[in-house]
């Protein structure tokens, strides 16, 4: 109840961050806002949006918005969906459901994890109505991944994600730092951490461990969320290339979508194998530190694949200007991660509905102040040339390997 009342108050994505922050121990906090060494990508993603200058023109009649889109042949409420993340249990019991329910009710697509702490069936009993894909991580364990993807199929997932910039977890080191690792051992810093947080720990003493329900079985000693995970971090594939993936696409009669590519060369060439969409992403910063933003790379990526397929593009988007301006570049429609994120822990479905509530006013406006009156309006003027990265400008890119 009071959790509702904070976050009906909260008036941004970083008030939001600062309500979650408050509520979790450090360490666990740190393990869903952190990125990898140094955090140059982490916050690059957001500093590269700050960079992009809106040329607002005025005289349009903005008094009806339409901030609709087609993604993948269906009507989005928004060009948005929310991007795919492992073990939001473990920051708030019921945190995967919640932010599900709220894009059912915001009217926008919602992936789910590989390692999320829901199942596939538990998201599609607990969250109906919605429009619902599929995340997969490339397990060592093939006839594990298949059976995931025949579940994912029975309970109606209508596309399949496939993650490619995890071969291997990428260097986080203020998990290192909070001691934070899997599978998961209390020492006396843990202690004062968490005996501070009454509530997160009432949590986990009402509701137990959440476990990575999906991996459930994949390894007969796995009987909690801390040896499923370590399970996992051992169990990703890292021969996995394009021969397996374009099998893989032969082989999953639906829509297939590719996340983690930041080279117009590899997006150029998932098109010729079918993919139906592209998600440019550096994995929140979470993996190779010191990658390009996202944003950055989207122009030379919308270039090559010249409407082949559709192009999204993920990573600090924390304003709905960010979503104008990677709909400026081209984009069909951003992801977002920590924003739902820091909102379901904030206060469950009522805070995952807050950050998208924030994020679709904050679109609209811009779009008013701009003159834009639809998704389909927003285009290239609408920013300043300059402030366009000249890399990113009608770069020439040479035959994929
Ligand atoms: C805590 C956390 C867990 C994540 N887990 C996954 C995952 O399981 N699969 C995946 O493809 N991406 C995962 N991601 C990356 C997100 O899908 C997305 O690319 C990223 O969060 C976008 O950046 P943003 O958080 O700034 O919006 C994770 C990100 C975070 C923050």
């Amino acid at each position: 109840m009071w959790d509702r009342h904070l976050v009906s108050r909260a008036w941004s994505i970083a008030e939001l961050r600062r309500l979650a922050k408050r509520r979790l121990p450090r360490g666990i906090f740190d393990f869903f806002d952190g990125g990898a060494e140094d955090e140059l990508s982490l916050n690059d993603n957001i500093q590269a949006f700050q960079r992009l200058k809106l040329i607002p023109r005025p005289l349009v009649d903005v008094s009806s918005i339409d901030l609709s889109t087609l993604l993948l042949g269906r009507r989005s409420s928004l060009p948005v969906a929310i991007a795919p993340t492992g073990g939001p249990g473990f920051g708030r019991h019921g945190s995967d459901v919640a932010i599900a329910r709220a894009a059912v009710e915001a009217g926008i697509p919602y992936t789910l994890s590989t390692s999320a702490t829901a199942s596939i069936e538990r998201i599609a009993r607990e969250a109906p109505g919605g429009r619902l894909w599929f995340q997969a991580y490339i397990l060592k364990n093939r006839e594990f991944l298949a059976g995931l993807l025949n579940r994912a199929l029975a309970a109606d997932y209508d596309a399949l994600m496939i993650t490619v910039d995890l071969p291997v977890g990428g260097k986080r080191e203020r998990d290192a730092g909070n001691r934070i690792s899997f599978p998961f051992q209390f020492t006396a810093r843990h202690f004062r951490d968490f005996a501070f947080n009454v509530r997160w720990l009432a949590g986990m003493a009402r509701y137990g461990m959440p476990m990575v329900e999906n991996l459930i079985g994949m390894e007969t000693q796995a009987t909690n969320a801390g040896r499923i995970a370590s399970s996992v971090g051992r169990s990703y594939d890292p021969s996995f290339d394009w021969d397996r993936l374009k099998r893989m696409r032969d082989e999953w009669p639906r829509r297939m979508i590719v996340k983690g590519i930041l080279h117009p060369m590899d997006a150029d060439r998932l098109t010729s194998i079918g993919i139906d969409a592209i998600v440019v992403s550096n994995h929140g910063g979470r993996q190779l530190d010191g990658a390009i933003a996202p944003i950055d790379a989207l122009p030379a990526i919308v270039e090559a694949v010249g409407g082949r397929a559709e192009v999204w593009v993920d990573g600090g988007v924390r304003r709905g200007s960010d979503i104008a301006k990677a709909c400026a570049l081209g984009a069909n429609a951003v992801m977002v991660g920590r924003a739902t994120l820091f909102g379901a822990f904030a206060g469950l479905e009522a805070g995952a509905s807050r950050a998208l509530t924030i994020l679709t006013d904050e679109l609209e406006r811009t779009m008013q102040l701009c003159g834009a009156r639809s998704i389909g309006e927003i285009d290239r003027g609408l920013l300043h040339e300059s402030s366009v990265p000249a890399s990113a400008v009608r770069r020439p890119f040479k035959e994929a390997r």
